[in-house]
């Protein structure tokens, strides 16, 4: 694997290359980036990563500091993976100066869910997102379900802007208890590890009761964030959404059968988890 990271040498490497296969993460990758790779491999060659913590999507009293930067671990995992190249610039790479131009996704969904509560995030993904996609020129690039505001918006960027690069979503990978894996769980203690999955049971409950028509949607959102409180979660949300544009459903377009998805972000102790499960 060839270890990159300016941006001048990531084109020389890449020239001609018409079929490249892009994960763009932020490091301290476990199995779910990996399954990301794998992803990529099957939808094109060759398969490039980044490692690049955009200082742009955190908020000021949010976790850029301390976000985990493990690159030696990750450089193994990806050279495992048969990863061609990992383009690892450094910020003065990536932002030589202050990045003025900046991609600003529409306020109805960047503004909604995650964009509520960290409302730098959305207009620094597109932003990194876009400059990466310039420097990679990718023909498909792989985003984990997992961040599911994230890849609607990035998909939506990249068709609006008519980018040559196809969006692909990858399933949310899961340890056995069912805890989506993400890179924050690492700040857990072992007892907020041991509480940490039951955001994914809450998930299903409300996917199990809106199956079963459950009539009222508002109320089993707020039954939801009260079995979290109840056991020390701070909820920020959790919220049934249109799978097709994350906006809350009518009743009538539920009795319709519109596809939907629940999305829900808690603290537990210090660590804000985010999760989601289609219905
Ligand atoms: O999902 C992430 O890890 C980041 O938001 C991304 C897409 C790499 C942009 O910094």
């Amino acid at each position: 694997m060839k270890i990159i990271s300016t941006i001048d040498e990531l084109r020389d490497q890449l020239r001609g290359q018409l079929r490249t296969a892009f994960v763009p993460t932020m490091g301290n990758l476990h199995e779910g980036h990996l399954s990301l790779m794998r992803l990529a491999r099957r939808h094109g060659d060759p398969v490039v990563a980044s490692i690049f913590v955009n200082r742009l999507q955190f908020g000021p009293n949010e976790d850029f500091e301390k976000y985990p930067r493990t690159f030696q671990a990750d450089v193994e995992k990806l050279e495992k993976e048969g990863v061609y190249v990992l383009f690892a610039p450094n910020e003065k790479e990536l932002y030589p100066e202050p990045q003025e131009y900046r991609v600003q996704p529409p306020s109805g969904l960047g503004g909604m869910l995650e964009g509520e509560f960290r409302p730098a995030m959305f207009q620094g993904v597109c932003t990194v997102v876009t400059k990466l996609f310039s420097c990679v020129q990718p023909r498909v690039a792989v985003f984990g379900k997992k961040d599911y505001q994230q890849l609607m918006i990035v998909r939506n960027m990249a068709r609006q802007f008519a980018m040559p690069t196809e969006i692909i979503g990858a399933e949310t990978f899961r340890a056995d208890d069912g805890l989506a894996l993400s890179s924050r769980n690492g700040y857990l203690s072992a007892e907020e590890r041991a509480e940490a999955p039951f955001l994914y049971q809450t998930l299903n409950y409300v996917a199990e009761q809106t199956r079963a028509g459950h009539a009222d949607l508002l109320a089993l959102e707020q039954d939801a964030m009260k079995r979290l409180a109840a056991r020390g979660w701070q909820p920020d949300y959790v919220s049934i959404r249109k799978r097709i544009d994350l906006h809350a459903p009518a009743r009538e377009e539920v009795l319709a059968g519109a596809q939907l998805v629940v999305l829900a972000a808690a603290k537990l102790g210090n660590t804000r988890l985010i999760d989601n499960l289609e219905i």
